[in-house]
Order: C-alpha cells, then sequence, then structure tokens
C-alpha cells in the first residue's frame, strides 16, 4: 500500500493505502468519474489515454494505462478536463480542433488534445513526432496537424501555468534516496523494481500479474540525470530515454536519431536507460548502441558496487549477470570520436519495436580499419556483438571489398530466428547490407530511409 498526492486539475488530492500498482488511467475514470481520458489499447500503444504531467522538468505527456498512481507523486497532472479553463473555456488547442475539424468520432481526440497541449507549452511544432503516439482511425492527421499548426501562436492561457507554481515537494513512504533503496532492496530480493513501467505496467494491464513488493525508483534523484566529464558520459538509470537523446545529440547524433523511432513521444517520456537495460530485452533499442560505444555498467548491492563491461551483462535470453538485491545505478559510455551509426528496422517507420537493430562504430586511420564495435539486437536470445564480423575489418584496408568480406562473416556470428517481425534469412542480409551501408555513409553517399529515388 502507497501514500500519495499530487495536483489533479489544479487541485491536490492525498490518497492513503491505495495498491501502487493502479493505474492512473483506471482511477481517473472509475474513482473520479473523469472519463474524458479513454481506454483504447491499454498498452501504451495508441496515446488514448495520454494526459499532461508536470515537474520540476517540465509538462510532458504520458500514457495514463501504464503509470502507476505512486509515480505521481509530488507532481501534476492535466487531464482533457483540466486543459480546459475553469469555466469551460476551451484550450487554443481545442478551439482548433474544433474549427478545423480534427475530431469525428472523438475517440482518439482527448489523447491529441493532451499532447498537442503540451507541445503548446514547449513552443515544439514537429508534430509529426510530437503526435507519432496517438492514432486517429478516422479524422486522419491532416486536419489534427493542421489545428495543431492554427492553434501554435496563441498564448499559453494561465490555467495552465499554474502547476508549476502549485507543486509541493511532499514526504513520501518511498525510497528516496539511492542507500534507502540498496538497504531496502537487499532485505527484499524477490521485490520488483519499478522505473518507467512501460514494460511492467504491460505485466499489470495484460498479463494481471500480481507484483508483491514493488519499489519505485522516480523518487530518487540521484538516479537520474547525466554527467558529462573529460573521460565520460554517465547516465543514471533513471534517465528517461526522452533526456537521453537530448543529451547524446551533441555527442552521437546518429543514436539520438534512432532514439526518435524508440517508441513514441509519451513512451520515451517514461521509459528509462535502466529500464531497457535491465528488462534484458533482445530488442531493446539502447544496449546495442551502448555496447557499440564501449559502455560499462554500474551495478549495486547493498553497499557493494561492481562495474563490467555492458555485453557482459547478458548472459542469454532473459538471463542477466545480476544478483537478488542487486540494481543498475548508472551506464557510462567513454568519450570518443564520434563514430557511431544506427540503423533501425522495424515494419513502421513509429513507434515500432526493432526487427532488427544495427549500431556501428568503425575508426579508420590512414585507410585502415584500427577498431571496430559492432553490436545488434533482433540477431541472437541477447543484445550481442558481431566478433567475426570485426575480426574481418581490423587491419584490413578501409574498402568495399573489405566490408563486402566482413560482411559475410555475419552467419558466423549470428542464427537469427524467424518470428512475426521477420525470417531468419531477412535478418542476416538485413544485419549484412547494414554493414555496407555503413561503408556507403562513411563514404559521403547520404541514405535516407524517407526518401525513395530512382
Ligand atoms: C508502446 C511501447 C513501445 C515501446 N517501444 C520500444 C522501442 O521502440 N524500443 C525499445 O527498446 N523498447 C520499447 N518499449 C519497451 C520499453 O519502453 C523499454 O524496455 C523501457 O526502456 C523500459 O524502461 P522502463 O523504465 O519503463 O522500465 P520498467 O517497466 O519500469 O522496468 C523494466 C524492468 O527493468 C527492471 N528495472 C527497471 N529499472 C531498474 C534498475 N535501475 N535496476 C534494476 N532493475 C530495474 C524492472 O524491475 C523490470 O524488470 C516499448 C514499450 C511500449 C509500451
Ligand atoms: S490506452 Fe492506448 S496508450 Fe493507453
Ligand atoms: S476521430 Fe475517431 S479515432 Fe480519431
Amino acid at each position: 500500500m502507497a501514500d500519495v498526492s499530487f495536483l489533479l486539475n489544479g487541485e491536490l488530492v492525498r490518497l492513503d493505502g491505495i495498491s501502487p500498482t493502479t493505474t492512473l488511467l483506471d482511477w481517473l475514470r472509475e474513482s473520479r468519474g473523469l472519463t474524458g481520458t479513454k481506454e483504447g489499447c491499454n498498452e501504451g500503444d495508441c496515446g488514448a489515454c495520454t494526459v499532461m504531467v508536470t515537474d520540476g522538468d517540465g509538462a510532458r505527456a504520458l500514457n495514463a494505462c501504464i503509470l502507476f498512481l505512486p509515480q505521481l507523486h509530488g507532481r501534476a497532472v492535466r487531464t482533457v478536463e483540466g486543459i480546459a479553463g475553469p469555466e469551460g473555456q476551451l484550450h487554443p488547442v481545442q478551439q482548433a480542433m474544433v474549427d478545423l475539424h480534427g475530431s469525428q468520432c472523438g475517440f482518439c481526440t482527448p489523447g491529441f488534445v493532451a499532447s498537442m497541449a503540451v507541445a503548446h507549452m514547449a513552443g515544439a511544432t514537429d508534430y509529426d513526432d510530437k503526435l507519432a503516439g496517438n492514432l486517429c482511425r478516422c479524422t486522419g492527421y491532416a486536419p489534427i496537424i493542421r489545428a495543431a499548426e492554427a492553434a501554435a501562436a496563441a498564448p499559453v492561457p494561465d490555467w495552465m501555468a499554474e502547476d508549476l507554481a502549485a507543486l509541493g515537494t511532499p514526504g513520501s513512504d518511498m525510497p528516496e534516496t539511492v542507500e534507502a533503496l540498496a538497504e531496502w532492496y537487499l532485505a527484499h530480493p524477490g521485490a520488483t523494481l519499478i522505473a518507467g513501467a512501460t514494460d511492467v505496467g504491460l505485466w499489470v494491464t495484460k498479463q494481471f500479474r500480481p507484483l508483491g513488493p514493488v519499489a519505485f525508483l522516480n523518487r530518487i534523484p540521484e538516479l537520474a540525470g547525466i554527467t558529462v566529464t573529460e573521460d565520460a558520459i554517465r547516465i543514471g538509470a533513471m534517465t528517461t530515454v526522452t533526456d537521453f537523446g537530448a543529451a547524446i545529440a551533441a555527442h552521437h547524433p546518429g543514436l539520438a536519431e534512432m532514439i526518435r523511432r524508440y517508441g513514441s513521444t509519451q513512451v520515451r517520456n517514461a521509459a528509462t536507460i535502466g529500464g531497457n537495460i535491465a528488462n534484458g530485452s533482445p530488442i531493446g533499442d539502447s544496449p546495442p548502441a551502448l555496447i557499440a560505444l564501449g559502455a560499462t555498467l554500474h551495478l549495486r548491492r547493498g553497499t557493494k558496487k561492481r562495474n563490467l563491461p555492458l555485453e557482459s551483462f547478458f548472459l542469454d535470453y532473459g538471463k542477466q549477470d545480476r544478483n537478488p538485491g542487486e540494481f543498475v545505478e548508472a551506464v557510462s559510455i567513454p568519450r570518443q570520436p564520434d563514430r557511431l551509426k544506427c540503423y533501425k528496422l522495424s515494419k513502421r517507420f513509429d513507434q515500432d519495436i526493432s526487427a532488427v537493430l544495427g549500431a556501428l562504430s568503425v575508426s579508420v586511420e590512414d585507410g585502415r580499419v584500427t577498431a571496430a564495435r559492432i553490436a545488434f539486437g533482433g540477431m541472437a536470445g541477447i543484445p550481442k556483438r558481431a566478433s567475426a564480423v570485426e575480426a574481418a575489418l581490423v587491419g584490413q584496408p578501409w574498402s568495399l571489398e573489405t566490408v563486402t568480406a566482413a560482411a559475410a562473416k555475419m552467419a558466423e556470428d549470428f542464427t537469427p530466428l524467424s518470428d512475426m517481425r521477420a525470417s531468419a534469412e531477412y535478418r542476416l542480409k538485413a544485419a549484412s547490407n547494414m554493414l555496407i551501408r555503413y561503408f556507403h555513409e562513411d563514404q559521403g553517399t547520404a541514405a535516407n530511409v524517407l526518401e525513395v529515388s530512382a
């Protein structure tokens, strides 16, 4: 049971002794009668449940269906009802949706309005990106984007700016320091840690799994954030994928570009880098990129800390080198000249899980390959380096001939599976082609999967 307090549409809400795995969506609709926020997929895919959540870092769009109430502690939530003014005045994005016919059946509309209001507040106008996590099945996207554009210049209504000023820093019964977490987890090694809940949320909403004791990591500021020193970039486990993408752009723009295709805005705003590593998924998008950059994982159990190369953490499908009571504190990347390119192959451009994710970093001096770190997701039961391919590159002239010969070694490194995302043959071919693409791009031939040319 947990005690939680947050602002809901400008009003302070205190909940004592709630079940910690109650989702915001269920609570809004069933306990508060706020049925404007809709349930579509209940798994983070459709955006019908999008709400605006504000804290000291600003306002973000999040999916209420996979957001547990304790994740809101000390934050402010606005649903579609609170995006309209206290006297029922429409927010500029709502008015524009009416004026420009942005809604037909209306089921998706509250979610769109929440995403649009967050973008409006931030002055963001990249709507293809900001609205990629909201699905509409009848109006079509053009009128919705026209509405977002029409509202962009209108000032942010006064009532929307109140949340930040009203936010307090209430105490909580959740761990608030890394020490407290380490001690608690050592005493409860069978407990479930909850970071962004973009995986754990689905265990509850789709698998109806009882979780037993849980600890929410969102109240531990030391676990979040990125520190850049002369030697390394250290990423705290609770850094969201959004914040990671923004910070890494200056160092490894290819990785930031790939992050843009990780889930949707709402998913990236919740999902954390620690969760993306700790879940051990063979198709997580950040591990191959971090492995290609030579990342080190920082683990902690009680007072004991240990560091290991990230690639050694992934032992086998579903098995990681993590002891009971041990958690991910951070991951760090050595500073290096940027040679990284990331290629995400999925059936849809946005909001899709990778069939293959290639992360390649090849260093070349005087026309010869001096080092190669190449890692793939979706090619094995774990994110894994292509060691035979790397060995075939190092020491060789940096040429198409070398690259083609090295690409042929892909079958020595991987025996991929066939599943609904791709066949084994397709995966092997695609991974080999990614290496060849890397070479061509390095030689100055631009490749853009969004453009087709004859
Ligand atoms: C709609 C949707 C789209 C998605 N798209 C993508 C995508 O494009 N690419 C991709 O890679 N993933 C995607 N995912 C999967 C998911 O977002 C990621 O795996 C995410 O990074 C998990 O992070 P989280 O913070 O939400 O983890 P949580 O769900 O909170 O936790 C995941 C697991 O990690 C454990 N854990 C979390 N933090 C720690 C820690 N610090 N130490 C030890 N254990 C910890 C938890 O106990 C749990 O076992 C998607 C998910 C959804 C719902
Ligand atoms: S109901 Fe579909 S994302 Fe929440
Ligand atoms: S208006 Fe019907 S789903 Fe968008």
